[in-house]
């Protein structure tokens, strides 16, 4: 039975790769969950699984050795899915430095505790060990308004705290790549949107915000744009590098799905009307009278876009929700957790949201 090491996984991503990767293999695999739980990790993500006698959860820090080191000499691990991160930009130009310990000094720590449990006498790996470094298409920095995309090959220039924090952690993949032959990937993802996504990023937080008739705040002019990728399309993609992949590649992973931040404000509106019965309460405070254009993110990237085109060759990936069917299954997702949304916004995410937003 192969035994994955998920870190992060009570996060957004990781919690519906460990969702999906039970749904696709069931007994067949062992999934151990390190995450430390900060703000963004939530156990409740992972009720459905804790049953499960191949499912454990370790509470740690990727940045504590012991604790790390620990996991890999109890257990003999074949593949790492290292999604653990501080993931929120706005967050990063707020207090930079927390995103440079977990980003980078715990990819460090992750990637040093795994080559001392699997490197060899002679330097060599066993077969079938792989670690899969998950990251973001922001590392490339930002492109012009409807002109060229990012491809495995574009020099990294990122702008903010966070971007330059996860390129420093995916440089630390290469070195370890070129210097030990470690084997790992690395893949850059775009934005990601679906269930279980913490309401601070743009998609659930105009959710959250319309339902309650709270101001919708779309920074700048609103015309950034995201190549937005339904969640579950990540964690298949996640899977199939693992699978089929080269070690030692790249993938630029993204949905060719560009949209501007205000198109996808008023599509969320729209949905909403439709979705919602005239019986529910919520709908009268749904109205695209709430959209309050405030000041701009600093150092806002204005446009990110994948070229899917080496993924697609090399393993067959290819996304397959469209933005429609994955934004209403989206929406009907947080409609039908109210209970959800009303645990994760209590308490200290009140107060950076009260901090962040004066509207
Ligand atoms: P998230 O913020 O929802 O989850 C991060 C998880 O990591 C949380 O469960 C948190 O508790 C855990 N964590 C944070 N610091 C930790 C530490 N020191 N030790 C152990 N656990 C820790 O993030 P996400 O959106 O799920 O992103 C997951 C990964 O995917 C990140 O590496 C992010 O850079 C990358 N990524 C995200 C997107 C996106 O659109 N969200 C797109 C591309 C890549
Ligand atoms: P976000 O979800 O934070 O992802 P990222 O910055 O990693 O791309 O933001 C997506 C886009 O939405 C980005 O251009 C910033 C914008 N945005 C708003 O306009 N208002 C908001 O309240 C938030 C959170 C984001």
């Amino acid at each position: 039975m192969r035994t994955y090491l998920v870190t992060g996984g009570a996060g957004f991503i990781g919690s519906n790769y460990i969702h999906y990767m039970f749904e696709k293999y069931g007994d067949e695999i062992r999934i151990i969950n390190v995450d430390v739980l900060t703000y963004a990790g939530n156990p409740e993500n992972l009720k459905e699984v804790e049953g499960r006698d191949n499912y454990t959860f370790v509470k740690a820090d990727i940045c504590d050795t012991e604790a790390i080191s620990r996991i890999f000499a109890e257990n003999d691990i074949d593949r790492v899915v290292h999604f653990a991160a501080e993931s929120h930009v706005d967050r990063s130009i707020k207090d930079p430095g927390v995103f440079v310990k977990t980003n980078v000094l715990g990819t460090a720590n992750m990637l040093n505790c795994a080559r001392a449990a699997w490197e060899k006498p002679d330097g060599t790996y066993p077969e079938g060990k792989r670690f899969l470094h998950v990251s973001t298409d922001e590392v490339y920095g930002s492109l012009p308004e409807g002109d060229g995309y990012f491809y495995e090959t574009t020099p990294y220039a990122p702008h903010s705290p966070y971007s330059a924090s996860k390129a420093g952690s995916d440089m630390l993949v290469r070195a370890y790549m070129d210097t030990y032959k470690f084997p790992a990937n690395i893949t850059n993802c775009s934005n990601n949107y679906g269930p279980y996504q913490f309401p601070e990023k743009l998609i659930p937080l105009m959710i959250n915000n319309a339902l309650s008739g709270k101001k919708l705040p779309v920074y700048g002019d609103g015309k950034n744009v995201r190549d937005w990728l339904y969640v579950r399309d990540h964690a298949k993609a996640i899977d199939m590098v693992q699978e089929k992949g080269e070690l030692f590649e790249t993938y630029n992973v993204g949905g060719h799905n560009e949209k501007q931040n205000i198109e996808i404000v008023q599509l969320i509106i729209d949905t909403l009307l439709e979705i919602l019965p005239d019986s529910d309460p919520r709908k009268a405070n749904v109205s695209r009278d709430l959209i309050t254009y405030v000041e701009d993110r600093k150092g806002h990237d204005r446009r990110y876009a994948i070229a899917p085109d080496k993924i697609r060759a090399a393993v067959g990936w290819e996304p397959e929700t469209c933005f429609k069917d994955g934004i209403r299954l989206t929406i009907e997702w947080y409609l039908a957790h109210e209970d959800w949304m009303k645990n994760v916004t209590s308490g200290d995410y009140q107060k950076y949201y009260d901090s962040m937003y004066k509207v």
